[in-house]
């Protein structure tokens, strides 16, 4: 049976703003309390090592004030897992990080990182947290994330956002969300996604979540952000009825 869609806001980038001049405005809750208000299933936030949006106590806060579900994505390193098991999330996304990327490029190579990667696997199962790693809708990739245990994979999406027009980065997505489905995993996604080339994904069959954020962020800048939430629903719920 197909599971519903769930959109899950990310709120990094209204902290982005705020960090631009260190100071409470911005406030990521607050912009969380609005997206849940505006239909948001979820909220995702991005705890980055170098805490150039996201702080330790932005995830301390939403961890008691998300009311839906709270996504924390992360790399797999020590301090993020013990918070993880500290403030014990509905779930974590595990991703891959360089400190000098814009943003995350590319998903996680499961395949050569197992040992770390199904450790961070069993100390989040211990915690009572799912798990989703974030990777390229590669088959090799897919398994290894059922091989250790993962409760989810995020397909990364940034190939598509970046060339919607070649099918071939659709059926990437579609085969991916296909194999993960048969092996047991939930599968979501996201990355580059916008109010503009989400409704081909929305509409693979199978996809149980997107995590959006940035263009969801900026188009707030305009419509606000409870509008720009509502938007992308919208556009979400003419794909999948
Ligand atoms: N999913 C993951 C795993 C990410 O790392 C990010 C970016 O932090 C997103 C989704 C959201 O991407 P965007 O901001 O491009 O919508």
């Amino acid at each position: 049976m197909t599971p519903r869609l769930r959109l899950f806001v990310n709120i990094d980038h209204v902290a982005t703003l705020r960090q631009a001049r260190r100071g409470h405005e911005p406030d990521p809750i607050e912009a969380a309390r609005l997206c849940e208000h505006a239909g948001a299933d979820g909220i995702t936030a991005h705890l980055r090592e170098d805490r150039r949006h996201i702080q330790d106590a932005d995830i301390l806060r939403l961890s008691s004030a998300v009311t839906t579900a709270l996504n924390l994505e992360c790399a797999a390193l020590d301090e993020m897992l013990a918070l993880a098991e500290q403030i014990r999330p509905q779930e974590v996304t595990l991703v891959p990080e360089r400190r000098m990327e814009v943003t995350t490029e590319g998903g996680l190579d499961v395949v050569r990182n197992v040992t770390e990667l199904a450790d961070a696997v069993t100390r989040m199962k211990r915690a009572g947290v799912r798990s989703s790693l974030f990777i390229d809708p590669d088959p090799a990739q897919i398994q290894a994330a059922r091989d250790i245990g993962a409760d989810a994979i995020e397909l990364h999406t940034g190939t598509y956002a970046h060339h919607p027009d070649d099918p071939a980065t659709l059926a990437a997505l579609a085969d991916g969300t296909q194999l993960g489905r048969s092996l047991g995993l939930a599968v979501h996604a996201g990355h580059g996604l916008t109010v503009y080339n989400v409704g081909p994904v929305a509409a693979i069959d199978g996809i149980e979540e997107l995590n959006i954020g940035h263009s969801i962020v900026s188009r707030a800048v305009f419509v606000g952000l409870a509008e720009a939430v509502r938007e992308v629903r919208h556009v979400m719920s003419l794909a999948r009825p």
